[in-house]
Parts: C-alpha cells; sequence; structure tokens
C-alpha cells in the first residue's frame, strides 16, 4: 500500500448526512443541472455576481511573471526572471550538528539533530530589526510530516529494529532554524540557541477540555496530561501572539491492533485499522499497539502549539481545536478580537471546522494570550444550497451531544469530534486541504482536492459544494463570513474553480479554469497583496498517467481571485509534492517545501535505488547534495530584488 496514496485507502464516514443525490430525487431543476455535465451555465448558479467586485474593492494585487509550462523533469522550475537555492534539505544538521551521510548511515540520535523527512508546511518568524520584522533574519518552523522508510535507512526495511523504528520517529515531527540572508544568499545559522527538532517521541502537554480525560489516559500517563510526541505534521497556522501551529493529520496509519476484532467502532471512525499504514513501530514500540494501549491514538489529531522564542518550551497539543486529521490550522480575527481557526480533516466525506476562542486576543498582554486556544466554541460547516451556510456548534448537551449518544462530556465531544459532526448533520466535503483567508476582503479559501468516489457505489453523491461525481480533480471553494465578521454564524459561499482540463470528453471531469490548467490543490495561501498561491498534490500514483497524463509534475500557481485568472508559477521535480509557500514580510522571498521527491505509488522507496525515480536536489544543484533523492525548503527569489509574483 503506498504510504501517502490515500486513494488506495478505505474512507472512514460511514454516517448518514444527506448527499445532493438525495436532494436531487425531488428537485428536477438541479436533476438536469447535473445531467448536463455542470457546464458554465449551471456554474452560474453556485455563484454570487458580488465576488469579484469584493476582491476588487480590496485590492486587486497584479500578477506580473509569464507562466511556466506543464513539465515532467526533475528540477525546480520557475518563470524567466526568477532564481532558486536550496535551504534547508532533509539531514542538514539544525544547528552545530550531525552532517547528512548519503548512504543513509546516520543513526536515530543523529537524525533526531537534523532536519525530518517530507517537509511540509511551515511559517516564519522575522526577529526585529530596525523596530520592524525583518525579512533577513527570522526562525523558520518546517513540519516533517512522514518517512520513506525505504530511503531513510541504508537497507530499507529488509531488517527491522527499534534503532529503526527511533529513527523513524526522530525524522518525523518539526524543525525550528533559525535563517539569515547574508551575501546574497539564504542560510540556516550554526550554531543557533532556537535550533531545536520536536519528533515522535518529545514530551507534549495536553491542554484545553479534553486533558485529563480518562479518554486519553495511559499506562505511562494515567493523569492525561503529558503525550509523547507528535506525528504526520501536515499544514499548520501561525499566531499573532508569535507562536506556530502544527497539525496531526494520518495519526492513524501508525497504529496497528493485530486484528479487527480489537478496534471499537469509535477507532475505526478515524480510519485505525489491524496493521496501519505498514509503519511498523508498534513491533518495537509497545505504544502504537492499539490493542495494547486502546487509548493512545486519542493522544494524536490534535493541533500542536509551539512557541519557536522558547527552545524550552514543550509544545502543547490543544484539544479545544477537536481531533480530526488535522490538516490546516488558519488563524484569523474576528471583528471584537477573538481568535478564529479554520481548520479542514483531510478525508474523503469529512469536514471543514471552525473555532472560535471565548476570550480576545490582546496584543499587550502576551500571557493571556498563550492561552486562548483553550477555552471557545468548536463548530463544524453546513453548506446548503442556494450558496447559503452554517456554523454548527459541537457543545456537549446541545443537538444531540449528550450521555445517551455517547458523549459524556465535552472532552469526549472533542476526542470524538468526527461522531459529533456526523449527529449535526455537517456537509461531506470532498478531502478539505488547507484554507488561506484573504487579507483584505476576509474571504476564505479552501482546497477539496479530490474524491474519486463520490457518487460510486453506496457512497453519498454530489451535493451544492461537492458538486461532481467521481471528482478526480478536485475543486476550490470560497466563502465569506455573514457581515464581514469571521465568528459569524452564517456564511454565504460558491466554488471559486473546478479543477481539470475544461476540454475533457468526460462531461463531469470538466473544469473552468482561467488560465493555466492542474488538478488535486492541496497547499492554499494568500500573500499580503491578495496574490492567492496553489499549491498541488497529485498522488503519486497518479502523476502523469491516465487522467493526469498532460498534467505534468506537480506544481505551484497563482490566482487573481478577482478575476479567476490562474497562471502556473513553478513545476517540480519528479513524485514531489509542492507544498508549503509563504514569503518573508517584505514579499521578496518565497519559501516552499518541495516534499517526497522521488516517491512512486509503490509502498517505499527501493533501497538498492534510491535515485531511480529522483536524484533531486542533486539532479539540478550538483553532486554536493548526494544521490538520494531529498525533500527540502527551497528559497525563491526575483533577480530583481522584486516581489515575488508581482
Ligand atoms: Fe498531509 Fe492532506 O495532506
Ligand atoms: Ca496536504
Ligand atoms: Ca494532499
Amino acid at each position: 500500500m503506498p504510504i501517502k496514496d490515500l486513494d488506495a485507502l478505505e474512507h472512514s464516514n460511514p454516517c448518514a448526512n444527506p448527499g445532493l443525490d438525495e436532494i436531487l430525487a425531488c428537485d428536477p431543476t438541479r436533476r438536469r443541472l447535473l445531467q448536463g455535465g455542470l457546464g458554465a451555465a449551471g456554474l452560474a448558479l453556485f455563484g454570487t455576481p458580488a465576488w469579484g467586485a469584493a476582491a476588487r474593492a480590496a485590492g486587486r494585487p497584479a500578477i506580473g511573471f509569464a507562466p511556466v509550462a506543464a513539465a515532467a523533469e526533475d528540477r525546480v522550475r520557475v518563470p524567466a526572471g526568477y532564481t532558486v537555492e536550496v535551504l534547508y534539505a532533509w539531514g542538514d544538521p539544525v544547528s552545530d550538528g550531525p552532517a547528512f551521510r548519503d548512504d543513509a548511515g546516520n543513526t536515530a540520535a543523529e537524525q533526531a539533530l537534523q532536519a525530518g523527512m517530507h517537509h511540509d508546511g511551515m511559517a516564519f518568524f522575522p526577529f526585529r530589526e530596525g523596530g520592524r520584522p525583518s525579512s533577513r533574519h527570522g526562525l523558520l518552523c518546517v513540519n516533517h510530516e512522514y518517512t520513506d522508510d525505504g530511503l531513510l535507512h541504508g537497507d530499507g526495511m529488509k531488517t527491522w529494529s527499534a534503532e529503526k523504528v527511533a529513527k523513524s520517529q526522530a525524522a518525523h515531527g518539526v524543525s525550528v532554524i533559525e535563517v539569515r540572508e547574508e551575501g546574497g544568499r539564504w542560510q540556516v545559522v550554526r550554531p543557533s540557541k532556537y535550533a531545536r527538532r520536536i519528533t515522535a517521541s518529545t514530551p507534549c502537554l495536553l491542554s484545553g477540555p479534553a486533558a485529563g480525560s480518562p479518554l486519553l489516559a495511559t499506562a505511562a500517563d494515567p493523569r492525561a496530561r503529558l503525550a509523547l510526541g507528535t506525528l504526520n505534521n501536515c499544514a499548520c497556522g501561525q499566531t499573532p501572539w508569535g507562536t506556530y501551529l502544527t497539525c496531526e493529520e494520518n495519526f492513524n496509519g501508525y497504529f496497528a491492533a493485530g486484528d479487527e476484532q480489537a478496534l471499537d467502532a469509535d477507532h475505526k471512525r478515524y480510519g485505525i485499522r489491524p496493521q496501519g499504514y505498514g509503519y511498523r513501530w508498534h513491533e518495537h514500540d509497545e505504544r502504537f499497539d492499539a490493542a495494547r494501549h486502546p487509548h493512545e491514538p486519542n493522544r494524536f489529531g490534535w493541533v500542536v502549539e509551539i512557541d519557536p522564542w522558547r527552545p524550552d518550551a514543550p509544545p502543547i497539543k490543544r484539544t479545544a481545536l477537536g481531533r480530526i486529521k488535522h490538516e490546516s490550522a488558519t488563524v484569523t480575527l474576528a471583528r471584537d478580537g477573538r481568535v478564529v481557526v479554520y481548520m479542514g480533516d483531510d478525508e474523503r466525506f469529512e469536514y471543514i471546522y471552525r473555532f472560535v476562542s471565548r476570550h480576545r486576543f490582546d496584543p499587550r498582554d502576551p500571557a493571556a494570550n498563550r492561552h486562548l486556544l483553550d477555552e471557545g466554541t468548536l463548530f463544524v460547516a453546513r453548506f446548503d444550497e442556494g450558496g447559503e451556510g452554517r456554523w454548527l456548534p459541537l457543545v456537549h448537551g446541545q443537538d444531540g451531544l449528550t450521555p445517551e449518544h455517547g458523549f459524556r462530556d465535552q472532552a469526549e465531544v472533542l476526542v470524538k469530534t468526527r461522531q459529533a459532526a456526523d449527529r449535526l448533520g455537517a456537509t461531506k466535503m470532498d478531502r478539505p486541504e488547507w484554507i488561506a483567508v484573504h487579507p483584505r476582503s476576509g474571504e476564505v479559501y479552501c482546497t477539496l482536492t479530490h474524491n474519486g468516489r463520490r457518487g460510486g457505489p453506496q457512497r453519498p453523491g454530489p451535493d451544492a459544494a461537492n458538486p461532481r461525481p467521481d471528482n478526480v480533480f478536485g475543486h476550490i471553494i470560497r466563502w465569506r463570513e455573514a457581515g464581514g465578521d469571521a465568528a459569524a454564524g452564517r456564511l454565504r459561499w460558491e466554488v471559486f474553480v473546478l479543477c481539470g482540463d475544461r476540454a475533457s470528453p468526460v462531461a463531469h471531469r470538466r473544469g473552468n479554469i482561467r488560465g493555466d490548467v492542474f488538478g488535486s490543490p492541496d497547499g492554499l495561501w494568500f500573500d499580503a497583496e491578495g496574490r492567492l498561491w496553489i499549491q498541488t498534490d497529485v498522488a503519486t500514483s497518479a502523476l502523469n498517467r491516465g487522467d493526469y497524463a498532460a498534467f505534468g509534475n506537480n506544481q505551484m500557481l497563482c490566482a487573481d481571485t478577482a478575476t479567476g485568472e490562474i497562471r502556473r508559477f513553478l513545476t517540480g521535480p519528479h513524485g514531489c509534492e509542492i507544498t508549503g509557500a509563504l514569503t518573508t514580510p517584505d514579499g521578496r522571498s518565497l519559501f516552499l517545501n518541495i516534499q517526497h521527491p522521488g516517491e512512486t505509488g509503490s509502498v517505499r522507496s527501493d533501497p538498492q535505488r534510491p535515485s531511480a525515480v529522483s536524484a533531486w536536489p542533486a539532479s539540478q544543484f550538483g553532486p554536493a547534495f548526494g544521490t538520494r533523492p531529498r525533500a527540502a525548503t527551497v528559497v525563491i527569489r526575483r533577480e530583481d530584488g522584486g516581489v515575488v509574483g508581482g
């Protein structure tokens, strides 16, 4: 089974929230719309003419680069007039530490002092320079989502040992590194008092309503206050008080249970399976044996807050934000200053969530801000016909979230967030990934990467917000909160773009992109001027094949949300995913992660031929990078020093 290819996995949501197929049964107009293949006329029904006007009024940024063509090369290609350099690759030391060994001979202890594998979401925390945020010096927090153990160990998984499990765990988690531009080049500052690695075994505090709950208690931690490690750190968020939010996504895959009988319905609702995803950690670390430690999986699936400025401060799992397969945790402020966090649960037919804090952010009270994510209300989204939507609160005692339905208290509502959202009738989405908030208009955009099973046998059919059956290319939805207040109870939404080729012979796969075609949108980020950067994650088993034959390698595009124009900015090396885009405050240096170059649709890389698919970054930047494909953070700049994208 592929590590990353979630298409191979079953979805876990058996609940009966209605799909559009049921609504269609009594609405012939909508039925004709879908039978007609959702052409432009049909799409107009989802639109609201005010969207473009609102974005324009908010200030429309220029997109000034010439697009690059789709490509399948073993390199990062950027537009003419741009440069790309590697900053931080798998195995690079975070500070003064052990160098990367190209034979994968670094020990677990050494790996714990080096960049982990498979960089994903990240955030930049500028130092202050002349009283302003610096664009030349900062801390970078980088997620390391998962490992390819065929590549991580010299002989792959041919033999298996406690040392290999420890190395795999050490290659997960988060890097905090100090970075500085000096002499025209960005470099990692070594040594740095801020540099650290947080791994799958780093002690993390449990905080918020579910901390201390018996559902999180284990033999090693009967008080349920201290979990070991964070893992499958996917997308992220950044708070106004200067901390990093890292999101635990496919945590279920690390647990095994021996057989089906060892797993209860709650475990199954989160996709925990007898054999996991094949990481084999449970063979040498019994806390990943869910039969022996059934509460250990409950200690993952959270948003974890890290203070990059305090290297001794433990990460904190903020349980008030719910337990799901967290993709992003995008932070904005409500009108009255309360903190709002948008989050997706990335699995087929799962939901979009929003947390609203009880207390307000106060820039003058850093001590109080540290606890803002511990108290508040978690909501789940329902996208209704006609472009209306509602945020449904997940509050114990309300709407059937009661003991007779399996929710003894708010802690149980949060540990079983998915089951609570099922009861409330939330809208099942096509795999929510990243969420981005327009810096001026406050409009919210969310990638729905794809869902080839929508409309399949005994699956939910299309609905208004997920309008295509067999949605192999994905789409991006956007919404506006009522009254422009991120804490409002109602919203208006529309589909921003349906991905895929406009000329597809298959009507329901036809896209409506104005510009360069792409599919499987995943990473999503607004720059300060309002350009929307879209990064793609076509599954490695689909890349450059079948429906994706003409799409090239994974890529990054830039969208004008007022006109809908989308232009391809970058193409990546073989087998990679593009993720994590952000710029320095001045917009002149763009950091980006090239995740899992060389990955194939097979289980893990062949340790005998680790570079059979890709030798990036060496293939582009020379033999100093070794021969193995290595995930890396790159920096992209304009040769004329201008704003990236402008
Ligand atoms: Fe880790 Fe859903 O991407
Ligand atoms: Ca993702
Ligand atoms: Ca993805």
